[in-house]
């Protein structure tokens, strides 16, 4: 239980509910709140409605304000009134956004910062990669690294695990009955659930002894695409077509499309530097805290993908 730290969580998307859901049963009543624009409390989206209404009855309390737009002096201001602050929300507002936030949380005087950074190891892939915005990771780490007044804590997680199925990707054509591997069959990917990212960013948060100025390795899955193309054969009870994608193939792509960020992200998993991790060297695993396998995800979502076939 966090007993007396008023936490604020940034955003309210896939990452950000199952964060709140979990924090929600282990900080002091009315300690909780989450941050979102003034037209998401607004707005009359059923979904957006739905998702309110559970943050109402989990009791978070909502907080105006926009990442994207606001002065660090202003993000400061509202952040001061918390003592942890967790980012939920992704690559919001483009290039410079991260290191603004992280910039606003030291000057906030903020007890403890948890970045957006629930995803690759970013440490071991370093400056430079075919994705941009991994830079400005990195800037966010020399930050936190460099002063002592905030804890951090950053929580690799791999990529979550619905990424990897999502058409958009470019990875699991499951139309054309395809897996395109990236770099090659036996390169590998770590992969975790949004709800598990969730559950075990509660348990970080909330162990003792304190985990404070470090890195903290999860993982629901460490598998090849081999492993994920093998695993679809026996779910769909057929061969699926494994093509191999090679780096030079992914950078020529890259080059033609400069801007487009699935091509970053297909170059930068091809190199296969930085995406995966032993699972039996995770914070999960030394807790033997039990999460989904990419195996389990594609038995939970079987008839979503026999449908994504047809
Ligand atoms: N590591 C991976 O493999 C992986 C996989 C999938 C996704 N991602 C990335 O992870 C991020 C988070 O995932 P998600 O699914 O939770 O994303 P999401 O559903 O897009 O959630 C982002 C949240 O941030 C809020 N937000 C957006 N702009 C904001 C602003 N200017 N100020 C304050 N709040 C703002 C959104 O509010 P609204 O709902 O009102 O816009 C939403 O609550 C996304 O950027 C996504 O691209 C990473």
């Amino acid at each position: 239980m966090i007993q007396h730290n008023a936490t604020l969580v940034l955003g309210a998307g896939q990452l950000g509910m199952a964060v709140l859901r979990n924090l929600a049963p282990r900080v002091a009543k009315g300690r909780l709140s989450v941050l979102l624009r003034a037209s998401t409390i607004a707005s009359t989206d059923p979904d957006k409605q739905r998702d309110l209404a559970e943050l109402r009855a989990l009791g978070v309390g909502l907080v105006e304000g926009d990442l994207a737009q606001q002065s660090p002096e202003a993000l400061a201001a509202t952040f001061r009134r918390h003592d942890t602050v967790v980012s939920c929300t992704g690559f919001v507002g483009g290039p410079g956004v991260q290191r603004k936030i992280a910039r606003a949380a030291l000057d906030s005087g903020v007890k403890r910062y948890v970045p957006w950074q629930f995803g690759v190891d970013y440490d071991v892939i370093g400056r430079g990669s075919p994705q941009d915005l991994f830079d400005e990771q990195l800037d966010v780490r020399d930050l936190l690294r460099a002063q002592r007044a905030t804890e951090w804590i950053i929580i690799s997680t791999g990529m979550f695990t619905s990424f990897l199925f999502d058409p958009a990707f470019g990875v699991i054509d499951l139309a054309a009955n395809t897996v395109h591997a990236l770099g090659s069959l036996d390169n590998a990917v770590t992969l975790t659930t949004a709800e598990d990212i969730g559950a075990l960013t509660a348990e970080i948060l909330c162990a003792q002894p304190r985990i404070a100025n470090q890195v903290v390795h999860v993982a629901g899955d460490t598998v090849t695409y081999r492993e994920v193309a093998d695993a679809l054969d026996r779910l769909l009870d057929r061969n699926v077509t494994r093509r191999e994608l090679p780096v030079p193939e992914l950078m020529r792509a890259l080059a033609a499309e400069p801007g487009d960020a699935m091509r970053k992200y297909r170059a930068v998993f091809a190199q296969g530097r930085g995406v995966a991790w032993d699972k039996a060297r995770t914070f999960n695993a030394a807790r033997g805290i039990a999460v989904c396998s990419v195996e389990q995800w594609l038995r939970e979502h079987r008839d979503d993908i026999r449908s994504a076939r047809s």
